[in-house]
Order: structure tokens, then sequence, then C-alpha cells
């Protein structure tokens, strides 16, 4: 265990903790004796996960699991329901599940008609912090942990490859009917979704942190970005970039992972998303952003950083709220 870290055990809520950088990171905390619940996509992908990560571990720790799809906003708030009728205080609340659709032409819509990326990445995360957030704040030292990217920042080195994140002034989330992209753009571009997307969390959070502060209940709002992580494998974060351009993909991994050197490995993201987690250093009562970015080849340097200008625009981040909010109601009401 690193030093100061928290010692006692943490309640922590994580989404995406089944894969990836998550699950990397929930391995760590079990390890040092958290409280984990992780949501996953479904049943299977809970129990799986447990058993990941309770096989090997002799710590006395609970982990338990409790399927939410993010792809469905109704699924989301069943599962809410059920951690809110538990009535159990969330010492950290970690929304870390995202997904990139990149080299997809169409846009993907949920059965509640929302553009995939925005439902998983953005909307949904939304909605349980909308929920849970009563139960963050019985906790005596509450913490909310946001997972986004370098490529929320436009000027950063992810970013300027392609379209830009920009959400414009919202025109998708303002129009009634069924819209792919939030800045109401006409033509579809996965990669610009992601990025949006990615900039829909810096700006939730902001805004959360904003709001808490307003009302005198100041909790650390952390918002990170884990760098390039390209695991080796099969799934993750590049399989539908993958099943899209294989030849492609495995061109890119072999660059920038193994020739380049440009990527995080897997297990230290995970051991910074941990720390981020745990970790005293990370306790200040403010929204922060935190960024692990390449500093030369195989380097890297994780530090707080500024976001994106667009990302620091709080009337930005107020619209997209009550916007998200009213897109959130409409649509559970619509399928109930
Ligand atoms: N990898 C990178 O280069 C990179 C860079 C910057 C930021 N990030 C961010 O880091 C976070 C974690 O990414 P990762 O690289 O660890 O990717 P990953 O291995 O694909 O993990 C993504 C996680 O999200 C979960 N998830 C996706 N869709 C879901 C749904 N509909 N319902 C419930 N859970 C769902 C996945 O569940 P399943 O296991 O069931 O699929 C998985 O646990 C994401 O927010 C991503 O945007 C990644």
């Amino acid at each position: 265990m690193q030093s100061g870290l928290i010692e006692t055990p943490q309640r922590i809520l994580i989404t995406g903790g089944s894969s990836g950088i998550g699950l990397e990171a929930c391995k760590r905390l079990v390890d040092r004796g958290h409280h984990l619940t992780l949501l996953c996509r479904t049943e299977e992908r809970c129990l799986e996960t447990i058993e990941i990560l309770t096989a090997k571990t002799s710590k006395q720790t609970e982990v338990e699991g409790l399927s939410i799809n993010l792809q469905d906003l109704q699924s989301v708030e069943k599962g809410c329901s059920i951690i809110l009728q538990k009535n159990e205080p969330i010492d950290t609340l970690v929304l870390n599940a995202g997904i990139q659709n990149v080299g997809i032409k169409k846009p993907q819509f949920t059965k509640q008609a929302l553009e995939e990326t925005f439902c998983v990445n953005h909307l949904a995360h939304q909605l349980i912090v909308m929920r849970l957030l009563p139960l963050l704040l019985r906790s005596k030292k509450p913490r909310l942990v946001v997972t986004s990217s370098e490529v929320h920042n436009p000027v950063s080195g992810g970013g300027r490859v392609g379209q830009p994140a920009t959400l414009g002034a919202l025109g998708g989330l303002r129009q009634q009917n069924q819209v792919a992209m939030i800045n109401g753009q006409t033509i579809f571009d996965a990669d610009k979704a992601y990025k949006d997307s990615k900039l829909c969390n810096i700006l939730m959070a902001r805004h959360l942190a904003d709001q808490l502060k307003k009302k005198g209940k100041e909790i650390p709002v952390i918002t990170w970005s884990p760098g390039l992580v390209i695991p080796k494998g099969q799934g993750g974060f590049f399989r539908t970039s993958r099943r899209q351009n294989p030849i492609g993909l495995a061109l890119f991994s072999l660059i920038a992972r193994d020739i380049l050197r440009l990527t995080e490995m897997p297990e230290k993201a995970g051991d910074l998303l941990a720390d981020l987690i745990t970790s005293h250093h990370y306790e200040k009562d403010r929204f922060q952003y935190i960024s692990n970015q390449l500093t030369s080849p195989g380097r890297h340097s994780f530090k707080e950083i500024g976001t994106s200008q667009e990302g620091e625009n709080k009337q930005l981040g107020e619209q997209l709220w009550i916007l998200s909010e009213d897109l959130i109601n409409r649509k559970l009401l619509e399928s109930t």
C-alpha cells in the first residue's frame, strides 16, 4: 500500500469495474480491503467480475454486483432505486464506464432513441449522480471520481486529431427528435461523439462541484484522464474499432503502444484510478482535473492541470445539466 492512502475501508460504488482500467483499479481496492459495489452491464458480468476480484484476495472485503445497463435509462433508474432502498452511505462514487464507437459510420441508438456514446458516457452517469448524491453526501468523507479523457480538450495531443470536442449551443439536445450529435450537426462522427461525451463528463462534474459549493456541501469532485491505454487481447475499449478495422487497429496498436510507446499500461492506469479513489492526496473539497500526460516515449506525468476552455464554461455546464435532466426525465416517462 502506498503512503497517504486511507486505511479504513471505504464503501465504493463503481461503473466500468468489469474491464480495463476499472477492473485493474478494483483489484487494487479489494487488496487494500475496501468494499465494492460493482455496477455491471449484466448479472453475468457482475458474477464474472466478482469471481476475478475475490479469487486471490485474503482480505475480508465485500464485493457485490448490481446489473445496470448504462444503455438503458430504465435499468439505471431501477438499479439506483435498489441502492436507495438499502440506504447505506456511499464513500466514493466512481463513474468510470465508457464506450467509443470509432469506425462506425451510422449512429447507434439505444432503445430510448439516444445516441449510445452520449447515453452510456454521460446521461446514464448524470442519472446515477441525480439519484445517488444523497447517499454520497451521507458519507463522512464523500468523494466523486469521473473518468474523462484528454481528448475532451481540442488542444491536447489526441484532441487535435479529427473533429474537435465542442458542444456548440447544445443544439442537438434542444431538439425533440432523435439527434446523434450534441451540437446538433447533422453528420454523425463517432470520434467526435466520444470526445463530446468526455467533455460532458468534465462539464457535469464542474457544475456539480459548483452547486455543492453554493449549498456549503463541497466535496472532492475529481475528473481525470488515464492517457492512451491499449490493452493486449481482444476485448476492451477498442473492441468496436477492432471489429470495424482489425488491420488498422493492429497497426495503430503496434505503432502507438509497441514502437512509439505513447500508451499507458492498463495496470498503471488502474493504480492511478485506485489512488484517486482512496488517497488523501486528492482530498481537496473542490473540482479537480488530473491528467496522465505523456511527457516522452514510455513516460507520463500525473498531475492536476486545467481543462479545455469549453470545459470551464459554467453557463454551458449548467445548461448541459438542465437539458440532460429534462431529457432523462422525458425518456424515463416515455418508457414506463
Ligand atoms: N483506454 C483508453 O485509451 C482511454 C483513454 C481515455 C479515457 N478512457 C476512459 O476510461 C474509462 C474506462 O475505459 P477502459 O479503457 O477501461 O475501457 P473498457 O476496458 O472497455 O472498460 C469499459 C467499462 O465500461 C463498461 N460499460 C460499457 N458499456 C456499458 C453499459 N452499457 N452498461 C454497463 N457498463 C458498461 C464495460 O463493461 P463490459 O466489461 O461489460 O463491457 C467496462 O467495464 C472510460 O470512461 C474511457 O472513456 C479510456
